[in-house]
């Protein structure tokens, strides 16, 4: 016998007792105005999940296993992908006047231009930077620029890879009819895959998972723009989120955050300096130590308990190449055996600060002078993807999984290098890890993955998979 759907008044009931719950880990405010809708995504999250009995749905949001994805999968209900290309156009001028002049007088030595669009929706704004550069900034060509796009919501990434767009994305500009960045085929603008290549989509809940990270190049950056998100958010988990965006960036690194995040004052102006740019606000990471000290994670405080940072010289007292850090030559000197570690400390150092290139030479030393150093290969396989270098990176996952093969950060990497490659044994490669990650305890700790824990890792795997 099937069991009778549950009534709109049960739901009701259902939805007032786990509310609470449910905002904790989400980091929204459901107790706001909008209770008509936050009801109807419920009524909606239900449906979509078959969810026949109240049972079945108390247990879909408890059971730690599935519970992770239970809750994006609702919280997607709840947000709008609201966005279109060069949304604000204020915020595109004070890239182009203010912001891009400065990192290219900051970076003439290294070359490098990372960017972060966090909570990106269907891609325009990410690509929009992406249009912006290489329209106006020719000289960028010959740099080694990343954008990285990250959101919470799966199939509005989907979207962002595919790159076709409709009209309604191109509300306030017209850069949908230029040739040199858009096709158009019947009602559809399809982006050119120059520009798609130079953004990077991938998943990531701003409110718990951990970042600044070395594996997920969330270390180092020039720019993060992070616009029309906090409006979901409680103000708490939104200043929490920026203290560590601020950590995210390098000194001088620049945060492009909406109107409204700005006049609720979801910054300290101990991290930012705020700059009035024409119409428009800036903040500017000061160059100080920033200490980790965040608000606890609604879910799990992931970052407290790094297995990577835990020994970083990027936390504490030391923190950031500091005052009281160990002393950081300019031209890394080779490491002999038993100072990698120091090693990759200093390579951390420098990844915070945005100096990939010397990172990168410490890392490479430490690899070969301590060919049993797991991490010394991981690092150096993010950096050598980061680079487009996917058989480097392969080369160095598979050197971590033949020292330790149940690493499943190696796993997760190589996975995630393979499909980028186009390779097909990336899903022979996540099923692995899955059964791995699934044979540990959810709050279990995954070794490398700056302070991931199992629960949250087998959610990540199953998407990938
Ligand atoms: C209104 S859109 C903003 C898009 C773009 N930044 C802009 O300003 O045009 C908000 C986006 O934030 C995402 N979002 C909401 N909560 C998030 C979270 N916890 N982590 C990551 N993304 C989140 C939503 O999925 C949505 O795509």
């Amino acid at each position: 016998m099937t069991a009778a759907p549950p009534s709109v008044a049960e739901l009701a009931g259902l939805w007032e007792e786990i509310r609470d719950t449910l905002e904790t880990d989400t980091g929204m405010n459901l107790h706001d105005e909008r209770q008509e809708r936050l009801a109807e995504a419920f009524r909606q999250f239900v449906h979509d999940n078959r969810l026949v009995s109240l049972t079945d749905i108390r247990e879909r949001l408890t059971d730690p296993a599935r519970r992770g994805a239970a809750i994006e999968e609702f919280v997607s209900h709840l947000t709008v992908g609201e966005t279109f290309f060069f949304r604000n156009a204020d915020h595109f001028r004070a890239l182009r006047e203010t912001v891009i002049p400065a990192i290219i007088g900051d970076r003439r030595r290294d070359r490098t231009l990372r960017v972060w669009s966090g909570g990106c929706a269907t891609g325009e704004e990410p690509y929009s930077i992406a249009i912006l550069i290489e329209r106006d900034f020719p000289a960028l060509a010959a740099w080694d620029v990343r954008i990285l796009a990250t959101d919470i919501s799966k199939t509005f990434l989907e979207k962002g890879r595919a790159a076709r767009y409709r009209a309604w994305s191109f509300r306030q500009t017209d850069i949908g009819n230029d040739p040199r960045y858009f096709k158009q085929e019947k009602d559809e603008f399809i982006l050119n895959e120059r520009i798609r290549d130079r953004v990077r989509f991938h998943h990531l809940n701003l409110v718990y998972d951990a970042y600044p990270s070395l594996l997920m190049q969330t270390v180092g950056l020039d720019i993060i723009f992070f616009r029309n998100v906090a409006i979901y958010l409680k103000e708490e988990v939104s200043q929490s989120i920026v203290r560590r965006f601020a950590r995210c960036l390098r000194p001088g690194g620049w945060l492009l955050i909406g109107e409204v995040e700005i006049s609720h004052r979801l910054f300290s102006e101990d991290d930012f300096e705020k700059i009035r740019d024409g119409e428009t606000i800036l903040l500017r990471r000061r160059d100080t130590e920033i200490p980790m000290t965040y608000a606890p994670a609604p879910i799990v405080p992931l970052w407290r308990v790094s297995h990577w940072t835990s020994s970083s010289p990027l936390e504490g007292e030391a923190g950031r190449g500091g005052r009281d850090a160990p002393a950081v030559t300019p031209h890394p000197a080779s490491p002999s055996r038993g100072e990698e570690i120091q090693a990759l400390q200093q390579a951390r150092s420098f990844l915070a600060d945005g100096q990939v290139q010397l990172a990168q030479q410490l890392i490479d030393r430490a690899a070969s002078a301590e060919p049993l150093a797991i991490e010394a290969h991981l690092l150096s396989a993010a950096l050598a993807d980061e680079a487009g270098d996917l058989k480097s990176a392969a080369e160095s996952l598979r050197r971590a999984l033949y020292l330790d093969r149940d690493c499943l950060m190696a796993h997760l990497l190589l996975g995630m290098v393979l499909r980028g490659g186009g390779t097909p044994e990336s899903a022979r490669i996540f099923r692995n890890a899955l059964a791995i990650a699934r044979s540990m305890k959810p709050a279990e700790l995954i070794p490398y993955s700056d302070g991931m824990c199992a629960g949250r890792f087998i959610q990540i795997l199953e998407q990938m998979s």
